[in-house]
Formats: structure tokens, sequence, C-alpha cells
């Protein structure tokens, strides 16, 4: 208690810091080729160098012994074999892709590597690498005064990391998510940096707790591991998208998620009776407000014990469950990984008898203390554990259910360290490590023994899973959100750095506790809140036990009218983000988009927090405030146009919008086009008809606007059963010519035609399409 007054800064409490110097790796001996890797001998150590394409570079650093080259389990790619020159001087050798250089300078053996043009990516000066005799390894590069960074998966605080110190040590943080607290639920141990307009990304691949630090020191950043070996990618970029891509291609992509998933979720800690679920979902009915999702906090079970639900308070779980999706309504439950201490109990006999459950070296098992009490918990690590885990879910799918949410999995436990022991020997599939190596990749591992058990027991159909902890990869089996935020209009504010850092870092389908989980919100923050969740990825309102209740309707009727309005905004604009999403499962790009990430020459872009961008050419800017009713906005290059006025806003330079509590500005770039629907029927949502909106600009310019569906709940769209068109439009002062360049995939929706509506059309232009002039309505026939 006296840490949370003056007492803490007591003089005499200074910290001990460890002051240990490193030790460099010394100079080089000896280096071979072996297998495309390059192994170099120093006079400290040892380093290997592997490029995976040409444009991705793996070193890594063991100090004691030969580098191991296999990697942790967030890497999916193995590398393709790279044509690399390798050229020898007197005091440096260079190893050469076709687009990195990366040059070790003998005597220190400092690195620098360097794009095909020359500029400098990484350089680590007069610092180098080097490591601890207790186990720690570090290695620093040169800051540039224009570098700014981003990424580091879920942080609080601004865009651009530069000044920041980081940890990556998954962490259940209830404590109000501040601009210090650091760290929390998700570890992302990958940064890229934007330095005078070209990118590059570094993936850090230790999953022990991990340190970045970009503010200790003027002129060198550093990235340093409790242990393990110093193993990291460089990413050539140049563009942001391409590092990204880069990345992607190292850690694996999203696969689509279901399009139920991508809609409005309600959630609640918790709501407690089936009575209490029917009512929540008639009053979305009644009340003409679309919903998806509707779930089940952990008071749906018996004592907190998962795979089970208490028999009072939902007495018929099937019968709910159908029912609700009869009303286009799905139920997605919590799942925890601790296991409640029970002999009287099937999934701990089981877990028992089985063998499961996380051990120590000397095999008595871990138990910690979580919602159910004392409990075990599931040794993820290892293959034979998921798959136990994975198929335990048959008990929801059998009910119907095609969603999880995987909760605590950090794993969070009621006591000093909020987690396992970090002595509990994992299993890890054959080679035991302990939890102290593998915290950090715990919740990941639970998330994959779930994903791929739904996957199995759904049939082709595709599974939803949200989860609280995560590790580099994560994209390959679930939506993340950012756990325990609170009512208020700060964390509103730090929603969209933070949702948008996630995307950077390769995780795609991410949103917050929409009107805030703890404290107890008001209908302006909600109303302001619901606004920007209807753009970002995941939309899921939820809220904490014994706080207001925030379902839309609470706060008065002209609150919840406007809140309607955006959540059927949601939908309307749902062509447009599957589109996105569908970007995102090619090239692993975000879905809600900082600015720089589409204008990266423009320097006014690298620190905006309060504007983002869906896709390419659409912008919103939200209010974030309250009583404010009038904003700045920056637009990058090009004319913008409200879409609600239809007024044009010169690009390069900043404008002030009007924006009541009932609007939320939103613009798309002139010259560009956007597709939106509008849904069928409260159950089925997705959409009976798309249209095609083109904003005409009077200037010479052209756009390729990509249009994709498919039937958004099977695997179908892997064997071509989707429909993608690409359409070019080209702009200039007499004509619009809209021309089809592709047509690809088999899918037929259900509507026949995209009628094409075009804005701010001039009686001079014309439009032309694929050949003929078009005089009354333009449509695109499927
Ligand atoms: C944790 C979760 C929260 C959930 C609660 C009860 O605090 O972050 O979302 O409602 O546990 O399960």
């Amino acid at each position: 208690m006296l840490e949370d007054t003056s007492f803490a800064i007591h003089p005499g409490k200074e910290k001990d810091t460890n002051t240990t110097p490193y030790k460099r790796i010394g100079t080089l001996q000896a280096y071979k080729e072996a297998k495309d890797t390059y192994l170099f001998e120093c006079t400290k150590g040892h380093v290997a160098i592997k490029f995976y394409t040409d444009s991705i570079v793996r070193i890594v650093m063991n100090p004691f012994s030969q580098p191991k080259l296999d990697a942790s389990k967030a890497v999916v790619a193995e590398g393709n074999s790279v044509e690399v020159k390798v050229k020898d001087q007197d005091q440096a050798v260079s190893l050469l892709s076709k687009h990195l250089i990366v040059t070790i300078e003998k005597e220190t053996f400092s690195i620098l590597i360097q794009d095909d043009k020359g500029h400098v990516l990484l350089d680590e000066g007069n610092r180098g690498m080097g490591f601890k005799p207790t186990g720690e390894v570090i290695t620093y590069k040169k800051m540039d005064k224009d570098d700014h960074f981003y990424g580091f998966g879920e942080k609080t605080g601004f865009l651009d990391k530069r000044g920041e110190r980081y940890e990556m040590w998954n962490s259940d943080v209830y404590i109000p998510h501040n601009p210090e607290t650091d760290p929390l639920y998700v570890s992302i141990p990958y940064f890229m940096t934007l330095r005078n307009g070209r990118s590059h990304g570094v993936f850090f691949d230790n999953t022990f707790r991990t340190i970045f630090d970009m503010k200790s020191e003027l002129d060198y950043y550093s990235f340093e591991a409790e242990g393990g070996q110093l193993d990291y990618y460089v990413m050539a970029g140049p563009e942001p998208k391409q590092v990204l891509e880069q990345y992607t291609y190292l850690t694996g992509r999203m696969p689509l998620p279901p399009k139920w998933s991508l809609g409005y979720h309600q959630s609640r800690y918790s709501y407690e009776t089936e009575a209490e679920v029917r009512e929540i979902a008639q009053n979305f009915i009644d009340r003409d407000i679309p919903l998806d999702v509707l779930y089940l906090d952990i008071h749906y079970m018996n004592g907190y014990r998962v795979f089970t639900f208490d028999e009072e308070r939902f007495p018929d779980p099937k019968k709910l469950i159908q029912d609700l999706k009869q009303m286009g309504i799905r139920i997605v439950p919590i799942v925890d990984p601790g296991v409640k201490k029970d002999p009287e109990y099937y999934v701990y006999q089981e877990g028992i008898n089985q063998d499961q459950f996380c051990k120590y070296i000397e095999g008595n098992i871990y138990h910690g203390e979580v919602w159910p009490g004392i409990s075990a918990f599931p040794d993820f690590t290892d293959e034979k554990a998921r798959k136990w885990w994975g198929d335990k879910h048959q008990f929801y799918t059998d009910l119907g259910i095609e969603g999880i949410w995987n909760d605590m999995n950090e794993p969070a436990v009621f006591n000093e360290t909020k987690t396992m022991d970090v002595e509990v020997m994992h299993r890890n599939d054959g080679e035991p490590t302990t939890h102290r190596e593998l915290h950090n990749v715990y919740g990941f591992l639970m998330g994959k023994a779930t994903y791929e058990g739904l996957k199995h027991q759904l049939n082709g159909k595709r599974p939803f899973l949200l989860t609280r902890a995560a590790f580099s990869g994560v994209q390959r089996y679930a939506a993340v959100w950012t756990g325990d935020n609170r009512s208020f209009w700060e964390h509103l504010q730090m929603t969209l750095p933070m949702v948008m850092n996630l995307g950077l870092s390769g995780v795609p389908l991410v949103g917050p506790d929409v009107g805030g989980f703890a404290h107890d919100t008001n209908g302006e923050l909600l109303v302001r809140w619901t606004q920007v969740g209807a753009f970002t990825p995941y939309f899921r309102n939820h809220s904490a036990i014994g706080t207001l209740y925030q379902e839309p309707w609470r706060f008065g009727e002209e609150n919840e009218s406007i809140m309607r309005k955006y959540i059927q905004m949601r939908y309307k604009w749902m062509p447009h983000l599957y589109k996105v999403f569908q970007e995102a499962t090619k090239k692993g790009l975000p879905v809600m988009r900082p600015l720089f990430m589409e204008f990266p020459k423009d320097e006014k872009t690298y620190n905006i927090n309060d504007q983002f961008m869906i896709g390419d050419n659409v912008l919103i800017a939200p209010i974030l405030a309250p009583s404010v009713t009038d904003r700045a906005v920056y637009f990058p290059e090009g004319d913008w146009i409200e879409m609600e006025t239809g007024n044009v806003y010169a690009g390069e330079q900043v404008h002030l919008v009007h924006a009541e509590l009932d609007y939320m500005p939103i613009f798309v770039k002139r010259g560009t086009a956007i597709f939106q629907g509008e849904i069928q029927s409260r159950q089925n949502k997705s959409p009976k008809q798309v249209e095609m909106h083109i904003f005409a600009s009077p200037e010479e310019h052209w756009y390729e606007a990509t249009y994709y569906d498919d039937d958004g709940e099977t695997f179908a769209y892997e064997n071509g059963e989707y429909l993608e068109l690409k359409l070019k439009v080209v702009h200039s002062t007499e004509t619009i010519t809209i021309t089809t360049l592709e047509h690809n995939g088999d899918y037929k929706p259900d509507y026949v035609e995209i009628p094409i509506v075009i804005h701010h059309l001039s009686k001079h232009q014309t439009v032309i399409m694929n050949g003929e002039e078009i005089n009354g309505r333009a449509v695109l026939t499927l």
C-alpha cells in the first residue's frame, strides 16, 4: 500500500540497477558457408547469418555454442534459397543479396546493414552485440535523428515509439492502462523504423523477457533478452507495406475471419442467466440494432469450471444457442486456461490421468489461483496437450458454438508475480524448457490449440477466436482485444494508436472494449466510442461487473439512435472492410492504418494519433474528447470528399471540420472508389445489394479498385470460390473511364450486378465503361 504514496520515492529506495558490463563477441577468426548459412567464429562466440529472401536476413549470435537455427513457433517460413555474393576485403567481409548488403567489420564484429541503394538500415557503430555471463544478450544500433518507430504489439502511448522503452512479458494488468503501464498482455518483439520516407523492420525472435530501448541514449537504441540467443531478422522494406509483407511472410497471415465476426458484438461481465441473454438479444431485435455476437463471460460456468454450464443459470444452452442463431446472433463463450483442482471434475480428472498439466522438473503439478480457485494449467507447449485441449471444444461446437474467447492466458495467476512460477518446466514438444523462456508464448499456444480444435470440429466453417494474451504470429489463430481498459476519454484516445500499432505488428483483427471495460461509462463517451468502434477492425462493447450497463440503449433515446446509426453503418461499410480484410490475409497489411502507411513520404503523418485510414482511401477523423464539436483534420496529398456533406478538402493542409455528437467525419480520397452494401435482414447480414461509389476527379488520375466477396463462412475461398474484380478507373477533364481488368474466382453472390454511383461528376465529363459511353445507369454485371 505504501507504494501508492510518496514513500515510493523515498531516497533510500533508489533502484539497484544491474550494471554488469556486456562483453562483446570479439574479433572475427574464420567463417564458412554451410547450407545457405554463413557461420562466423569470433574470439568470444559464434554468429550465423542466413538470408530468407532477397529482402530478409536473419542474424543469430550465440556466445556459448554454435547458433541454433530452429526458430520459435512464431515463425512459419523456412526461407528460400537466395543468391548471395561474398566480398572479402581487408577490414570487412560483406554478404550481398539482391536487396541487402550485410557488412561485418572483422576487428570488432560490428554489423552494418544497407539496402541495395546503399541506404543504411542498421548500423551497430562502435557498440555491436554482446552478452553477459548470466545469459543476457543485447545489441545496439545507431539511432538516426529522423528515425520513427512503430509496432511493438500492444503498448499504451502514442503512435511513434521513439523515446520509449518497452518490455515484453505478457501481463494481466487491470490497474489503469496509462502511458507508463508496461508490459501489457501481448508481446510482439517486432518493430518498423521509418526514416525519411523509407522503412525497414526488425523481428527479435526470442521468447524470453525482452527489452527495446529507444529512450536511454540519444544516438543508439538497443534490444536485449534475459536469455537465449540474440536472434533477429531484418526486413528491407523499403515501403511500410513491404515491411509488413516481409514480417508476415515470416510469422504468417490471418485466415479470412467469418463475416459474422466482423459485425457488432455485445458483451458484459457477465450476462448471468439464460433469461438475461435472451432479453438482451430481443432488445437488439426490437430496437433494430444489428448484432452478430453475444458473449458469455465466466458466470455461465459451473463454479468457473471450463467446459461446463451452470445448470441453474443456463438450463438448456443448446436451445438458447439455436434460438439465438435463428435471430442471427451467435454465442461466444469465454474459456480460460485454469482448470479447477477438483477430483470430481471431469476436465481435471482427464488432465491428471492423461498428464496434460504444467509441472515442475521434479514432477509435481503447478497449481495457481484464478477464478475457479486453485487450478492447474494445461501445458500448451506440448502437442499432446494442445490436441487434448482442442478436442475438448467439441463440448461447445456440439452446441452450435463457432467462436471462443480466450482470456487470462498470459497466464494470469492471482499472486505477487501475476503469473506462473518461472521455474515450471514445460514439455515443449520434447525439448523441456522453463516457463521463464516460454511465458510469452503460453497464450499464443493456447490459441493454436483452440483454433486448430475448432477448425477440425467445424467441418469447413471458419472458426472465430478472440484472445487477450499473444505473441508474434497470433494473427494465424486469433483476434486480439486490448484488455481491461476503462471508461475514460483518455482510453478512447489511446485506442487509436494502440490498435494501429497492433495492426503494424501483423495483427489485423483488433479492437478495444468499446465504451470502456472498468469504470462507469456515460452517454457521450459511449456514443463517441461506438462511432470509432464502427471502424475498428474488431467491434465489441464490453463492460465489467459492478459498472453501469452500457448496451446502446442505456443512455436515452437520442444517444441510442446515434449508436444505431453507427452500428448500422458498420454493415453498410462491410463490403469495403471485407476487401481490406482480404488484403490482410494476402499481404499481412493492417485494416486500420496510420496515415503514414499510405503516405510514407509525408512527415506530417508520422505521429498522427487521432485520425486513421481504412484501406488506402478512406480517412476517419473521430471526436475523442467531451463537448468537442469541431476539430482540426490533417489531409494528406490529394483532394478529400466528406461522405456526408460532399464537401471537398484540399490535401497537404489542416482544415477545421464540424461534428456534432451525432456525427463522425469520414472522407474518401477524390479519384478513388469504395464499395458499400445494404444488409439483407437481421438474420442474414450479408449484403443483398452492393454499390460502387466513384469519386470523380477533374484532374488526370487513375485508381485501381478491387472488389472481393465470398460465402463469408467457409474455407471454399481457398479453392477458388470467391469473386474478385479488379477495375481501373481513369479520370480526366472529359471522361471517367472504367475498365474491368480482371474477374477472378467462381463465387456467385446473390446480387447479380453492382450499380455504379459517380459522385462529383462534372457536366464536361462523360462516363465510358469497358469501351462504351454510358448515358443512363452504369452497372458492373457479375
Ligand atoms: C478479465 C478480462 C475481462 C473479463 C473478466 C472476467 O478481466 O480481461 O474481459 O470480462 O476477466 O472474465
